[in-house]
């Protein structure tokens, strides 16, 4: 299956602005909410590495700024081969809001793979607060 091109154009997009002066790794996110809004988000690295925002991370904050909480699609582009999937953090923090969302993983070669939120990440962390 293909990525939306609307939502793929929008991760390039956000591929072109990601901030990776030390990786030199850019990794562009855009996802599609329930409503049906295209909201983008590009990995922010940090000279103290382990404040680097990842690519997906940033597009769940602007979703929720925005006021949204559900999205249904999500492309994550990349110029690795083949195409790079989100690392275990991002899968735990979409799965927060959209478990059965579609994941196409995209690469410059046009290298296409398509997955779910809950395939990525099968028994994601629950709280379940106790009585
Ligand atoms: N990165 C992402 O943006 N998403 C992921 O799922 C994995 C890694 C970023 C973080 C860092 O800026 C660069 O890729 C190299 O790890």
């Amino acid at each position: 299956m293909g990525a939306p091109q609307e939502l793929l154009e929008a991760a390039k997009e956000a591929f072109e602005n990601a901030y990776v002066p030390y990786s030199h790794f850019r990794v562009g996110a855009a996802l599609r909410t329930a409503r049906g809004t295209v909201v983008k988000g590009a990995n922010v690295e940090n000279t103290s590495f382990g404040l680097t925002r990842c690519a997906e991370q940033s597009a769940i904050q602007a979703m929720v700024t925005l006021g949204e909480r559900d999205f249904e699609e999500l492309v994550v582009y990349t110029e690795s081969e083949p195409p790079s999937s989100p690392c275990g953090a991002c899968r735990q923090v979409l799965a927060e809001f959209s478990p059965n969302a579609l994941v196409h993983m995209v690469n410059r070669n046009g290298v296409t793979v398509t997955t779910t939120v809950s395939e990525l990440l099968p028994g994601a962390f629950r709280l379940e607060p106790s009585a």
